[in-house]
């Protein structure tokens, strides 16, 4: 068993009777709805899920997970998900699978959001490993690329391979570069009052807990 996977039992060993359980997208994400279905087989648990992607809500529904569509549901118990950065204020960096829309509603209408992550998510900023992910208008990706220059930024349109990238929910996507001394949250707030930009990949003031899994342990960070 690897770290990101025993991470995710052990995330999905906390889920109790009852409770409506956000899915997240991704490698951990998907271990962590195989350990909930067999708890579900294995122990009769009972719940309901909410998925973040098309990807996920598929291998819930393969699994015999009971799942509840977005669209009805107001609030959740818990949204699990892994991310791609984890600074130490628990500022994440998601969205390199592209379904960041989804998952921030998702996040931000949980009572609890655990991020399951291994040890080469942790990072001393934000953007340190990889671009911001930002979703823009098709329409308006000039305009909101100049606002980021504006900042100090630089953004490149993420491309398919033949042609540009559009997301499930048709829009492009800014992958962007900011200076190393510019702060996550200060860079979610100004990202959050550019015209244009759909949703962008720094989830701020949402996680309540990080599972790290660290060769073959796992530390709990909460707040
Ligand atoms: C999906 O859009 C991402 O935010 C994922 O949550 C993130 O990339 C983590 O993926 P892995 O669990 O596959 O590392």
């Amino acid at each position: 068993m690897n770290d990101k996977q025993r991470v995710a039992e052990h995330a999905a060993q906390q889920i109790k009777n009852g409770m409506l359980v956000g899915l997240g997208t991704g490698s951990t994400a998907n271990y962590f709805i195989e350990a909930l279905a067999r708890r579900q087989q294995e122990e009769g648990l009972q719940i309901e899920v909410v998925a973040s992607s098309i990807v996920s809500s598929i291998k819930a529904l393969q699994l015999g997970l009971q799942l509840r569509s977005m669209e009805h549901i107001a609030q959740l118990d818990v949204y699990v998900d892994g991310a791609d950065e984890v600074a130490p204020d628990l500022t994440l960096l998601k969205g390199r699978g592209s379904d960041l829309v989804r998952e921030k509603l998702l996040a931000k209408a949980s009572k609890a959001f655990w991020v399951l992550i291994d040890e080469s998510k942790q990072v001393q900023r934000i953007g340190q490993n990889f671009p911001i992910p930002i979703e823009v208008i098709p329409f308006a990706w000039q305009l909101v690329n100049q606002s980021l220059t504006n900042l100090g930024g630089t953004g490149t349109l993420r491309s398919n391979g033949d042609g540009l990238f559009v997301t499930s929910h048709g829009s492009l996507v800014l992958d962007s570069v900011f200076a190393a001394d510019v702060d996550g949250k200060s860079l979610n707030d100004t990202l959050n009052a550019i015209p244009g930009i759909v949703e962008h990949g720094i989830f701020a003031n949402l996680t309540t807990a990080v599972f790290c899994g660290q060769n073959g342990a796992i530390e709990e960070k909460w707040i």
